[in-house]
């Protein structure tokens, strides 16, 4: 693992330019976004001409806030390709993504969209500390998910050699990181969990594999998640965030060197964070809805785009863009639990404080006589013991989430291995509650 005499290897300047540069960089880009949206896209120029704004409109960096916001919804009814901002012959690639409910949301890349999201993905793997030379076990889906190709383009572009196993066949996971000794692996944090189940079920140690390094991300996962991999595996456990509707991974990573939260790749992305009910932007600092508009993209522009997913806005450390802290959660998964909110990391946070418990868990909501119930069911680990330990761990865990979040929660803890392992974004909640 890293330790203080880390250097960070081959920055780019942008990565260290002063905020006066980037200021000025932003600026000019968002003009150039707006206009090519406005210009290009129908969808885009019927909601400034509704709103009253025009590109021309847009004179500095606060200006952003004059335009209307984009969503999801948007991109629906505009499907499949009526956001895209270039003709059809311009586009070279097409991802989904999968919503829960109706038709998927599409996105297209050009040429330039594609060299640029290699560049900011090879970026994003050398602040995790990855090298030119190193090989990169990639067990992010390969598909219309972004994740695998996505992983895949930014390794090759750092000069890495790339082992695109995608999700899944988890027996062959752990065959491959064995035979073929990655440094790298990409994965969401909770099938690295799987992937950990399946080194210790071959009684293999896991702090012997050749891994150093994971870079983690596509769902919410905590500090807590983070020492248990880094400890079970003897590696730097690193955060990567993206989504599709803005580029795909590697909008925004963490530095191995300081692992304090997602530096947002400034030159090609323009943050806000906002109140999610009035829509005002907030202060950096206060936590919100976090919305973004792309700088440079050609094919697919979003401008205020709601990521819905709830963070806030940190001063840069190990480099000069700002930071997002650790995602806590999306308001969509938001649960509201007899009027008290609670975010699924939260439960994550606590009950990894229980020695006993795995990581392993499901939250399911239910009706009974008109009362909202949740129940966690979480795996005991291996060497919990008997019924008698497993109790006193499962009120332990209550007791921690009534006196730190507040309300009552049955914990049912079952046996190691019973709890549905996903080879991508786990399902943390089931809502049995009738609509
Ligand atoms: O999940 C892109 C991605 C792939 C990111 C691989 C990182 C690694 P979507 O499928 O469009 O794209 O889902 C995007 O996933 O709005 C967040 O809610 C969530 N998400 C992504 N990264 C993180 C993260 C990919 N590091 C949605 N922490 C986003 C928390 C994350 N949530």
């Amino acid at each position: 693992m890293v330790d203080a005499s880390y250097k960070p290897y081959g920055l780019e300047p942008i990565e260290t330019a002063s905020r006066d540069e980037i200021a000025a960089l932003q600026t000019e880009r968002l003009a150039w976004s707006l206009k090519h949206a406005y210009d290009n896209v129908e969808a885009y120029r019927k909601k400034f001409d509704a709103a009253g704004v025009k590109p021309q409109d847009f004179k500095r960096l606060e200006d952003i806030a004059k335009f209307p916001f984009t969503t999801k919804a948007d991109l629906r009814e505009n499907y499949p390709f009526g956001m895209f901002a270039v003709p059809q012959d311009r586009i070279v690639r097409i991802h989904a993504s999968s919503g829960t409910t109706g038709k998927p949301t599409v996105v297209g890349y050009t040429q330039a969209d594609i060299d640029n999201w290699a560049n900011l993905m090879a970026r994003s793997i050398r602040a995790s500390g990855g090298r030119p030379g190193m090989k990169v076990h990639i067990a992010y889906g390969y598909g219309l998910f972004t994740g695998g190709l996505g992983a895949h383009y930014g390794a090759e572009r750092l000069g890495c050699a790339v082992i695109p196993v995608s999700g899944g066949m988890t027996e062959r996971q752990v065959q491959l990181i064995c035979d073929f000794k990655p440094d790298i692996i990409m994965v969401t944090p909770s099938y690295m969990l799987a992937i950990l189940d399946e080194f210790r079920a071959k009684g293999l140690d896991p702090r012997e594999s050749s891994l150093s390094i994971g870079i983690f991300g596509a769902e919410p996962w905590t500090n807590q998640m983070r020492g248990e991999i880094e400890e079970a595996f003897a590696m730097d456990a690193v955060d990567i965030f993206g989504l599709s509707e803005v580029m795909g991974p590697g909008v925004a990573n963490e530095c191995v060197e300081t692992k304090d939260g997602l530096h947002i790749w400034e030159d090609h992305f323009y943050p806000e964070v906002i109140d999610p009910e009035s829509g005002n932007p907030l202060p950096d600092g206060e936590k919100g809805e976090l919305v973004f508009t792309t700088l440079t993209k050609e094919g697919l522009p979003v401008i205020r785009y709601r990521t819905r997913d709830l963070t806030r806005l940190l001063p840069g450390t190990a480099r000069t863009h700002r930071r997002m802290e650790k995602v806590t959660g999306r308001s969509d998964d938001m649960m509201i639990i007899r009027g008290v909110n609670v975010f699924p990391t939260q439960i994550e946070e606590l009950l990894l404080r229980c020695q006993g418990l795995s990581p392993h868990y499901l939250i399911e909501l239910s009706r009974q006589e008109r009362l909202d119930v949740a129940t966690i069911f979480v795996e005991a680990r291996p060497d919990c013991g008997e019924a008698t330990t497993r109790n006193a761990e499962a009120a332990a865990l209550a007791m921690h989430i009534r006196n730190t979040i507040g309300i009552g929660i049955s914990v049912m803890v079952r046996d190691p291995g019973t709890i549905e392992r996903s080879a991508g974004k786990a399902r943390r909640v089931v809502d049995k509650r009738p609509k």
